[in-house]
């Protein structure tokens, strides 16, 4: 009679350490945490914060599993799902069809539209018509590149300049290297909220809506459903408007 309860728990333990030998109680994640505030690095602790942080961990939580992040470089992202160093990218990767060509989305977990930041004194840009003649600077690769990449070949603007970071981008608009960045708008009101000295501001939505997903391999579909599934639970449950408030405050 005795010997069943410890037979089970024998079971259970075998089980639970297995599946910590496999890997498959680990969620790999790898994000770039120089987007506040999505994800960002907190500079007493190191530690990685931000809106997709916490909804990666809370992703964790409800699949069971232990959330390990990387902080890598935006355009190693892919690649590193690619060579499946990681099990998912989350860093307010817009859901595009090119990029969707080579990974799977999850369902999209946040609206987002770009924004154009100047130096404060301009007075004449306020949308996407009045770059002409004008110098971009973008982080490379992202959505704010592609459609400055378009403007300039529609001849609506002088030129790009691509660097790794956000920051570097808002750097040259400082210096007067660039005359404005074209950048996802909840980023850039982060970005002047840290930097209230920073003489910078920036004009509001100047395109269309985007919205962003969790990044995977196009092979691991059993992962693609259980992080859909995690998602509207917590729709459901109100962890997501919990976290949305933690970062964006009341809708
Ligand atoms: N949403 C934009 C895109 O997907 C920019 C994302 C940049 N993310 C980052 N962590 N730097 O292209």
């Amino acid at each position: 009679m005795k010997k069943l309860p410890v037979f089970i728990l024998t079971v259970v333990l075998v089980v639970a350490a297995s599946t910590v030998a496999w890997g498959a109680g680990v969620l790999r994640v790898a994000t770039e945490a120089g987007f506040m505030p999505f994800e960002f690095v907190d500079e007493k602790t190191g530690e990685l914060l931000g809106f997709d942080m916490e909804l990666i961990k809370a992703i964790g939580a409800e699949l069971g599993m232990e959330v390990k992040i990387d902080n890598i470089s935006w355009d190693g992202l892919i690649p590193a799902l690619l060579n499946n160093n990681y099990d998912v990218s989350i860093a307010g990767i817009t859901i595009t069809e090119e990029r969707a060509a080579s990974v799977n989305f999850s369902d999209p977990y946040f609206e987002s539209v770009l924004t154009i930041v100047t130096k404060s004194n301009v007075q004449n840009i306020a949308s996407l018509d009045d770059l002409q003649g004008k110098i971009a600077a973008v982080q490379i690769s992202t959505t704010g590149d592609f459609e400055a990449s378009d403007l300039q070949d529609a001849g609506g603007l002088k030129g790009v300049s691509r660097f790794d970071t956000v920051t570097d981008a808002m750097q040259a608009v400082i210096i007067g290297a660039a005359d404005v960045v074209i950048l996802d708008l909840p980023v850039a009101n982060a970005y002047l909220e840290a930097n209230p000295h920073a003489p910078l501001k920036h004009v509001g939505p100047v395109a269309d809506n985007e919205f962003y997903g969790i990044a995977l391999n196009k092979k691991n579909t059993e992962l693609l459903e259980k992080i859909n599934g995690a998602l509207t639970q917590l729709h459901e449950n109100g962890t997501y408007d919990k976290i949305y408030q933690n970062w964006f405050g009341a809708q």
